[in-house]
């Protein structure tokens, strides 16, 4: 068989080195520009082909050794095999070819996060036959682990605990694990599919969760208005302090994974805010309507889900000074009253990765709304989103914030004006 050398030549959006064999493109992940590297393939589709690296023969001199055992085939990282400022200009590099397709060509703001590792304050672990780990990249292949170097310590010294726990049990329907630390506590979810309420009993060692909080979710996924949970061991609730306040926050809700990219994202987003009558769709648990709430006029949280509204309400409760009204609902239902009702100066988008459903972006323009701020996670729906956009409204900055450090995925605020407003 013929050996398959490859210059990589760029890196696609998905963060894998792309090169070509007989003219044919080829995406080898974790690899970087300007690399020679020795490959084998993986995958055979009709306009590509996905390959894997047997040997790196000419090193670029930002490789650096990752730092996980399980770098090579965990579908996680993308860039533990580079120098943090090189992971920065991929992903800068990434952003600016994606925005223009929207016609966006001008500075691209970037804020670090100031942890590369044990950053993440959730993690979502697969279970397979009484074993944690993860799938294998783009496959269903699992593969156990010890630890994760991009989840926090206190997430890592649970995962022992989890497994001596899966071992004293027999949790057959059991599917995967999630884990979500909320400042000093730690609360610990087993997954089980609907309808296996009956078929988990007998639960053993639970004492070996100490402080922790364990709860049994049963459903497709955590954050579901159809998952039913039951808090199973320890203190059913999450406290979060703010302003001196503890604040209850929901298990099942969504949270930003790294605290300290949230708070710095929190505060850019409320520069847009200020004095303001402002709409915050997809709001989550609140915190962001809350952070805006500060210094904003008045301030609409719109979310679907229904306990991560309730959260929203209970923080709302408790500083009742700040004008805030929070609407359990669809965005593509609630948005059109709202703007019909009140003039809002400003509209900020955090959606979920399938971005905005095109009826919230229709009401966005009919309203004549003056300034978008667009929170998201998924360059690939924000750049359909802003093509669309930017007919009626001008891009007027763009920064990305590291909130996923090693990994392809950036958080990125867009901020858009009406054009011809003044
Ligand atoms: C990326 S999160 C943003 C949450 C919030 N901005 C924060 O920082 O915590 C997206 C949120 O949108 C909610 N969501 C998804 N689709 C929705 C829809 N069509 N209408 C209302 N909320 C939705 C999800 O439940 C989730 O809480």
């Amino acid at each position: 068989m013929s050996e398959n050398i490859v210059e990589i030549y760029d890196i696609s959006y998905e963060g894998a080195g792309v090169g070509r064999i007989n003219g044919q493109i080829v995406f080898v992940p974790k690899t970087l520009k300007g690399e020679k590297v020795r490959v084998r393939i993986a995958r055979k589709l009709s306009s590509f082909l996905l390959a894997e690296v047997d040997e790196v023969l000419h090193k670029s001199d930002k490789r650096i050794e990752a730092k996980c055992p399980y770098f090579d085939q965990c579908g996680g990282c993308n860039f533990q095999h580079c120098q943090e400022d090189e992971e920065r200009n991929i992903k800068l590099e990434i952003i600016k070819k994606e925005l223009a397709k929207a016609g966006y060509f001008g500075e691209i703001g970037f804020e670090e996060s100031d942890r590369r590792y044990a950053y993440r304050n959730k993690l979502k672990l697969e279970v397979l036959n009484g074993k944690l780990g993860f799938f294998k990249a783009k496959t269903r292949e699992f593969f156990e682990i010890a630890s994760c170097d991009i989840a926090s310590k206190e997430i890592n010294c649970a995962i022992p605990k989890v497994k001596t726990f899966l071992s004293q049990n027999n949790l057959q329907q059991l599917r995967s694990v999630y884990f979500k630390q909320v400042q000093n506590q730690l609360a610990i979810c087993f997954l089980f599919p609907k309808g296996a309420e009956n078929l988990v009993k007998n639960i053993k060692k639970l004492e070996l969760f100490d402080f922790f909080s364990v709860f049994f979710a049963f459903g497709q996924v955590l954050e579901s208005n159809y998952t039913k949970i039951f808090n199973i061991y320890g203190d059913s609730k999450l406290i979060q302090n703010i302003d001196k306040f503890e604040v209850p926050v929901d298990v099942s809700s969504f949270n930003q994974v790294n605290d300290n990219v949230a708070e710095k994202l929190y505060a850019y987003i409320e520069t847009f805010c200020v004095g303001k009558r402002v709409v915050n769709a997809y709001s989550g648990q609140g915190l962001l309507t809350f952070r805006l709430a500060k210094s904003a006029k008045f301030v609409y949280g719109i979310e679907y889900q229904v306990s991560a509204h309730e959260s929203a309400e209970r923080l709302c409760n408790l500083f009742a000074g700040y004008k805030i009204e929070n609407i359990c609902g669809k965005v593509e239902e609630v948005l059109p009253e709202v703007l019909l009702k009140d003039r809002i100066d400003c509209i900020v988008l955090d959606p979920a990765r399938e971005g905005c459903q095109i009826s919230v972006l229709e009401a966005i323009v009919k309203s004549r709304l003056k300034e978008v701020v667009y929170v998201s996670c998924n360059f690939s729906t924000l750049v359909r989103d802003l093509r669309y956009l930017t007919e009626y409204y001008d891009i007027f900055s763009i920064k990305i914030f590291n909130m996923f450090p090693c990994c392809v995925n950036m958080e990125t605020v867009a901020y858009l004006r009406r054009k011809g407003a003044v």
